[in-house]
């Protein structure tokens, strides 16, 4: 049983329209939610988007709270290519969010299983995610997931496969200063938000995509889960 709602779109740019105006609508009905984030290529022009609703006074993040998905193992917060960085620079430096509520896993603290649990029970704390974005990664991981990690993990610390790192270089120099692990939110950290927006663009990704939606629900497909979550919007400029 699919519960998925999809919409179709044409370009980065459309992508970014739509995934922004679920987010304000988010905003406005509950505009002290939380939302779910993520990083890497897909998300980029939905927080350009967000600024420039944000400086056109149509949205406030005054009261908003944000969980992020992931971040690497060892990199300094003010490395270009940690997801703290990210953040700051695609969207959190440019709208009103308080930061002390913008929280992503700290990949450089010593106790690494602690800051796992510490980031469960915050997102508890907080009553929850009521919005997840989630972009797909080519071989099916969300967060970062990856094939046969178990649909129960709560958020935890993840090997990097050797595709996802290659995938990511393209934002580093060269393949051996690619982190090789990271501290992700597990899967049923993930089905607990009470709404998930996947973004998904590109053709590369229309293979997994299929099987994320029409084929079985497993771990060697991470995302598949997804058919399970009862309230899913996948914008996508994929035509399958
Ligand atoms: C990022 C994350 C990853 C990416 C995925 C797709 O926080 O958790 O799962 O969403 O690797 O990345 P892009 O959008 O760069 O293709």
């Amino acid at each position: 049983m699919i519960f998925l709602k999809i919409i179709k779109v044409r370009s980065e740019q459309e992508l970014g329209e739509q995934a922004a105006t679920l987010v304000l609508n988010q905003v406005k009905q509950k505009p002290s939610s939380t939302l779910g984030m993520a990083t890497g290529s897909t998300p980029k022009m939905l927080y350009t988007k967000l600024i420039e609703c944000f400086q056109k006074k149509d949205i406030s993040f005054s009261n908003i709270t944000t969980f992020n998905l992931d971040e690497y193992i060892g990199l300094e917060r003010d490395h270009p290519n940690s997801y703290h960085y990210y953040m700051d620079h695609q969207l959190f430096n440019h709208i009103d969010i308080d930061k002390k509520n913008t929280y992503i896993p700290d990949g450089l603290t010593a106790d690494l299983e602690q800051e796992c649990q510490r980031y469960e029970l915050l997102i508890k704390k907080r009553g929850g995610i009521d919005l997840q974005i989630v972009g797909l990664g080519l071989n099916g991981h969300i967060g970062f997931n990856e094939p046969g990690t178990a649909f129960s993990k709560r958020t935890h610390i993840i090997e990097l496969t050797p595709s996802t790192r290659a995938a990511n270089k393209r934002f580093f120099n060269h393949i051996d200063i690619v982190p090789k692990h990271a501290i992700t939110m597990g899967i049923s950290t993930i089905m607990e938000a009470k709404k998930v927006l996947l973004l998904v663009l590109g053709r590369q990704k229309a293979p997994i995509l299929q099987k994320v939606l029409y084929g079985d629900v497993t771990e060697q497909v991470p995302a598949s889960i997804l058919q399970r979550h009862p309230q899913v919007t996948l914008i996508t400029d994929i035509h399958l």
